[in-house]
């Protein structure tokens, strides 16, 4: 046997099971190839033969290459097809999908539930005012009307700043909101009612302490408000901010800012939850300001009196959401703010 015979059915069988353009190139070099190519080869070998077989012989050759040709260009095509028809699958844009909504941020906890605070008791005729965090002694204190001994001076509690302030006069980071009080009522003159949202700082951290927290506290003055107002706006405030259906205590309590000085405890049914069913819970501390404190700030106690109350913030939001652990508001883990 000679080159010039070509076992044609296997190589169109070749051709049309290629899957890939590598493939095609391959088996045509294989075929056509200068040096080794089986069609090459085969047309060289036609010399070697007789006239009369090579004739014949070219003839068939001629044929099968023809074949090949139109069976490669066919197969070159129909690969190209498919590679586009792939390409448009995945990367057409399918606008029937439903995609995941878009997220948008909000307010954090704690600027939500300062936002409600201030929505509650304007409808109660609140103003809503601001102080500044960094305070003196005096502010901080003695026109609270803290004895120059008392332990909340403690530096053990409190974040004093170095600063060339007198001895006597240190500045500190506020205790409490308490201060603003002050700030408000020698700014202002009675009668009138006012909030003071902000931040206040203490050296405490543990699961229910932390050293920086809110508080908003509460002032209302006038000629004859009384201790029975301060109990119907505390209840009012507090159905609206934790619970409707809460129930109330009022226990003699000592603020030397206050006299008589209460804490209000509250306690609900929670709807299936048993951990607060029952349970007591102090919310606020309040009472009738103590008349040197309204002395301190040029206000005749004779003609004026009124109320004062102190909320922590967080706290609040921890027994209406039963939120276990209140440094949850400061690590900034989107699975908890995004409950709110
Ligand atoms: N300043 C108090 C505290 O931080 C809270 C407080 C209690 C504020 C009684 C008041 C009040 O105005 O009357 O613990």
């Amino acid at each position: 046997m000679n080159n010039t015979s070509l076992d044609s059915a296997k190589i169109l069988e070749a051709i049309l099971n290629a899957n890939s353009k590598n493939e095609l190139d391959d088996i045509e070099q294989s075929l056509f190839g200068r040096k080794s190519g089986s069609v090459t080869l085969a047309m060289k070998d036609l010399q070697k033969l007789d006239e009369d077989a090579r004739k014949e012989t070219a003839k068939k050759l001629n044929a099968d290459k023809q074949k090949f040709l139109s069976e490669l260009e066919k197969k070159h095509i129909e690969i190209k097809t498919a590679k586009k028809e792939q390409m448009s699958g995945t990367e057409n844009i399918d606008i029937s999908l439903s995609l995941p909504s878009e997220e948008t941020g909000h307010l954090h906890p704690i600027s939500q539930f300062i936002t409600n605070v201030e929505e509650v008791f304007g409808r109660m005729g609140f103003d809503v005012a601001v102080g500044p965090e960094i305070e003196n002694e005096e502010l901080n204190f003695d026109l609270l009307n803290f004895p120059k001994e008392h332990a909340a001076r403690d530096s053990q509690d409190v974040f004093f700043i170095k600063s060339n302030a007198p001895e006597d006069n240190k500045l500190l980071l506020r205790a409490h909101t308490s201060p603003v009080q002050i700030r408000y009522m020698r700014e202002h003159k009675p009668p009138f009612r006012a909030i003071f949202p902000g931040k206040v700082y203490r050296k405490d951290a543990d699961a229910t302490h932390s050293p920086m927290f809110h508080q908003f506290e509460g002032l209302m003055i006038g000629e004859d408000v009384s201790l029975a107002n301060m109990k119907a706006v505390m209840i009012t405030a507090i159905k609206e901010l934790i619970s409707k259906d809460a129930e109330f205590r009022f226990r003699t309590a000592h603020f030397p800012f206050v006299e008589p000085g209460l804490e209000v405890d509250m306690r609900w049914q929670g709807d299936d939850d048993s951990s607060r069913e029952g349970k007591w819970m102090e919310v606020v501390g309040c009472g009738m300001v103590h008349p040197n404190v309204l002395e301190n700030c040029n206000i005749d106690s004779k003609k004026y009196q009124g109320f004062a109350f102190g909320f922590g913030i967080e706290r609040m939001i921890m027994i209406r959401d039963q939120i276990p652990d209140l440094r949850a508001f400061f690590v900034n883990d989107l699975r908890f703010l995004r409950q709110f």
